[in-house]
């Protein structure tokens, strides 16, 4: 099996998943725009031959390049796994020819009117929403919705320009703040609990499922720096209270045809139960979202996924044996990390449950908060009983203090 993979250095799962695509025997060759020699050396090693673009994102020029390239002969796959490439690897699918999601089945991951219009037409859940490119129409948009709301960009990322929207005021100060987007959704706003539902599939088949539990909601999560994040890989799936999320996860994938490789959905679970559709990638979940899978299963979901796209199974052990918390920290001040507080004593607590910690180091400049999900740093702490988890989950984000100056 021959496969191409675009963008093998970025985000930095990428690595991860080439060498796993190496490992179950896959001859992997790979595109981008860094130069070989940047690459890093998990990637140098699983690939057989790369390929350096003036510019990825100048997509006929790509297209055309990977087409007289030899690296690019007798491909098997073409793979993305990084949401800004999901087109571009469908149109050089269908420019060569291989199988996987083509142009059609891709815009209905990317585009977050279009997702909600398909599964709308099969009877699943979504927010009420309507698409906006002008003022006027947001305006009108709002009104037939009503309060509160939500205005996001049809193809955004990690919150940015997402906003709530109680009331007309606000809705002044909203479309001011996102004139810049082209094209937003207004949709219904869902009040609830956010988790995630993620998969990894062959043929149509889900082969290994996740759900991650988001604590507290993302978008308040990016509002309030104190916050420290947590994404919680569950263990116990089948638990009742998630069967709405997992069962509409499951029918969201048949209604968009989905057939081999991740997928990543977001949903809400209101307090009466019920579950609401968020939006979906045909892609993994990032910021390192995927390690908490590793090691709520003690497995290598990168090299799980690439069985899958390879051989069509997955022959690892993937019961899931603990539920796995990342905690995400942002240091308090600005500048350059000068020290953490806290640290030693919650490792004599509870250590032995703390399975990572990816702390920046004193000295090194802070990263900023709103652009990155993963802050200054994370620590994942691990436990089969979800309680005891999400206690020192919550004890990681209070007494663990990192300061900057
Ligand atoms: N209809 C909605 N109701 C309530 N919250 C929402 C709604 N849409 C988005 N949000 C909030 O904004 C966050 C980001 O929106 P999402 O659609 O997931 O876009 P992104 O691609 O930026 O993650 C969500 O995780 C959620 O907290
Ligand atoms: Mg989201």
């Amino acid at each position: 099996m021959k496969i191409l993979i675009l963008s093998p250095a970025y985000p930095p799962e990428m690595p991860f998943f080439c060498r796993g695509l190496a490992a179950v025997g896959a001859t992997v060759v790979g595109i981008g725009d860094s130069p070989a020699g940047a690459l890093p050396e998990l990637t140098r090693n699983a690939l057989s031959d790369y390929l350096q673009l003036p510019s990825l994102w100048d997509e006929d020029a790509t297209i055309a390049a990977v087409q007289q390239w030899a690296g690019a002969r007798g491909l098997d796959r073409v793979e993305c796994l990084w949401e800004p490439g999901m087109m571009l690897a469908a149109r050089l699918r269908e420019a060569l020819g291989l199988p996987g999601l083509g142009c059609e089945q891709t815009l209905p991951f990317r585009d977050k009117e279009v997702m909600k219009q398909v599964l709308d037409r099969h009877g699943l859940r979504t927010p009420r929403h309507v698409s906006a490119t002008t003022e006027d129409q947001v305006r009108a948009a709002a009104e037939r919705i009503g309060y509160p709301l939500i205005v996001k960009p049809i193809a955004g990322a990690g919150s940015a320009d997402t906003h709530r929207v109680d009331g007309p005021d606000e809705l002044d100060r909203v479309l001011a703040l996102t004139r810049h987007v082209a094209e937003v959704s207004v949709e219904e706003f869902i009040d609830g609990e956010e988790f995630t539902h993620d998969t990894i599939c062959s043929d149509g088949e889900i082969l290994y499922e996740n759900v991650s539990w988001y604590r507290p909601r993302p978008l308040i999560a990016r509002t309030h720096e104190w916050v420290s994040p947590q994404t919680i890989s569950l263990r116990d799936i089948h638990a009742p209270d998630l069967a709405a999320g997992v069962d509409l996860g499951r029918k969201v994938l048949k209604a968009l045809g989905f057939q081999t490789g991740f997928t990543h959905m977001e949903w809400f679970r209101t307090a009466d139960g019920e579950a609401v559709f968020g939006e979906i990638g045909a892609r993994p979940p990032g910021a390192r979202s995927v390690d908490m899978m590793n090691y709520s299963s003690d497995a290598d979901m990168f090299t799980a996924w690439a069985e899958a796209v390879c051989h069509g199974r997955i022959e690892q052990d993937l019961t899931k044996r603990y539920n796995a918390a990342q905690v995400i920290q942002r240091a308090r001040g600005e500048g350059r990390i000068e020290r953490i507080e806290g640290l030693r004593r919650t490792l004599s607590r509870f250590g032995q449950h703390i399975v990572s910690i990816e702390l920046l180091p004193p000295g090194t400049p802070r990263r900023n908060w709103r652009a990155t999900l993963l802050s200054d740093g994370w620590m994942v702490v691990r436990h089969p009983h979800l309680p005891t988890c999400t206690r020192m989950a919550d004890e990681i984000g209070t007494n663990v203090r990192m300061y900057a100056n």
